[in-house]
């Protein structure tokens, strides 16, 4: 049994339209640089974990398909699937294996090939995130629409408007034009989001996150294999929530109940402050989806109180510099979604974060030692939050 885990080596692809890579090659360019910095063969990996949701792409038997590939076999493995929080619950499997003492060193991978199919099934896929029956059957609810009644709802109560949204993702593709593994590495201004074509209103092009091939990949350890490793990173809580299927069942529209619930729990378990939790973290990537979901993430996160999570983008409070940086490495607008891989994706960067790796302009300061991740399956369905740190607890 071990108590405390650590990420031990991380590994990440090139995010974007990957037409020049098989599942197996794009697997390998995240598995092949995280054995490296974690100092370990395929033969030290106990148990493999495979997020991949993977309902648009050719090959459904990744774990197996990587056991060969990579070398991995005969270890035991899973494929994990939460919706768009795959990648964070994938981690969930191997952080609770370590902790029970069934494994001392895991392999997580994250990984999609969304582009394997055209865009139109894709959308139509993902649409089945939600409660197929009563939404996408009936009413042909796609995610875009999903989020779209979330960001009316938070405009109506609060006053929120599109050119504030617009300001997500200028902050996210500012980010990403700095992080070479981002799928639009490309700076934009208010006017371009403005002016970009609508898909569901008050969403517009630039308000959503693309369609992504990629993969990441961390290995973790326990307590005894990591005391041996100098760049590790702690895993020093998670809170997972679970919403209803339906969204006729929710009460909130501003807010995501599953969020709140597991932020809440991580925050409980990492000895951080509830109400203004900020001050114990030198940043986070949250789970923007479309630019309202970042904004939502402010205050579900207790980055902000209810109605004001507008103001911290209005005052470019989430840049670095500012009360807490989020989504620095571009977010899943700039870097892409791929959705199997994000919620590894956000761990590499907690990783690059809190050890000063990252790229010049995005490197953020760390005082605390500690980072968060948010990662949302469906529109609330599941949230799974984790903090990162720099030592133990
Ligand atoms: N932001 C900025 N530019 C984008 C983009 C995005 N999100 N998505 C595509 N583009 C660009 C492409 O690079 C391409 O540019 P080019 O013509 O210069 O090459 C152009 O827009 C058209 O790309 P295409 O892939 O044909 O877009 P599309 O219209 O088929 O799909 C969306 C665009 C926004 C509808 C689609 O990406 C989408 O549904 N995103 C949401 C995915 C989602 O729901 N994920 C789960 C969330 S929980």
């Amino acid at each position: 049994m071990s108590e405390n885990v650590a990420v031990i080596g991380v590994g990440h692809s090139k995010f974007g339209m990957r037409k020049d890579v098989s599942i197996p090659e794009l697997a390998w360019e995240a598995i092949k640089p995280a054995l490296k910095s974690a100092n370990v063969e395929q033969k030290d990996i106990d148990f493999f974990v495979v997020g991949n949701a993977g309902m648009w792409s050719s090959e459904a038997a990744i774990p197996a398909l990587m056991a060969e590939y990579a070398d991995l076999a005969p270890k035991g493995s899973m494929r994990v699937e939460a919706a768009c929080a795959t990648g964070n619950a994938a981690i969930r499997v191997a952080y609770t294996a370590i902790q029970s003492g069934e494994a001392d060193v895991v392999l997580v991978l994250g990984i999609e090939k969304m582009q394997e199919s055209p865009n139109p099934n894709v959308i139509e896929l993902i649409g089945r995130f939600g409660s197929y029956f009563w939404e996408f059957e009936n009413f042909g609810l796609t995610f875009p629409g999903y989020y779209a009644l979330h960001a009316t709802a938070y405009m109506a109560k609060y006053g929120a408007t599109e050119e504030d949204f617009a300001k997500i993702a200028v902050k996210n593709h500012y980010y990403g034009a700095k992080n070479p593994l981002a799928q639009f590495q490309k700076e934009i201004d208010v006017e371009t989001a403005l002016k970009s074509p609508y898909v569901a209103w008050p969403f517009k092009l630039f308000d959503c996150s693309p369609i992504t091939d990629g993969s990441a990949c961390i290995i973790l350890a326990s307590e005894e294999v990591a005391k041996e490793v100098d760049d590790k990173i702690w895993l020093i809580s998670q809170g997972v929530g679970t919403g209803t299927a339906n969204l006729s069942r929710r009460e909130e529209f501003t807010s995501l109940a599953s969020a709140r619930y597991a932020a809440e729990i991580a925050y409980r378990k990492a000895g951080i402050d509830v109400d203004a939790p900020y001050k114990h973290l030198d940043g986070a990537n949250v789970h923007d989806c479309f630019t309202a979901a970042e904004v939502i993430a402010y205050e579900d996160l207790r980055f902000a109180k209810p109605g004001e999570g507008v103001q911290l983008i209005r005052d470019e409070q989430t840049y670095i510099g500012g009360r807490i940086p989020v989504n620095i490495d571009g977010g899943l607008k700039a870097k892409g979604h791929p959705i199997g891989a994000t919620g590894v994706s956000q761990a590499v960067e907690a990783y690059k974060q809190l050890l000063s790796k990252a790229e010049p302009g995005r490197q953020a300061d760390i005082k605390n030692g500690r980072w968060l991740a948010h990662n949302v399956g469906g529109t609330g369905h599941y949230t799974y939050i984790t903090i990162y740190g720099l030592d133990k607890k």
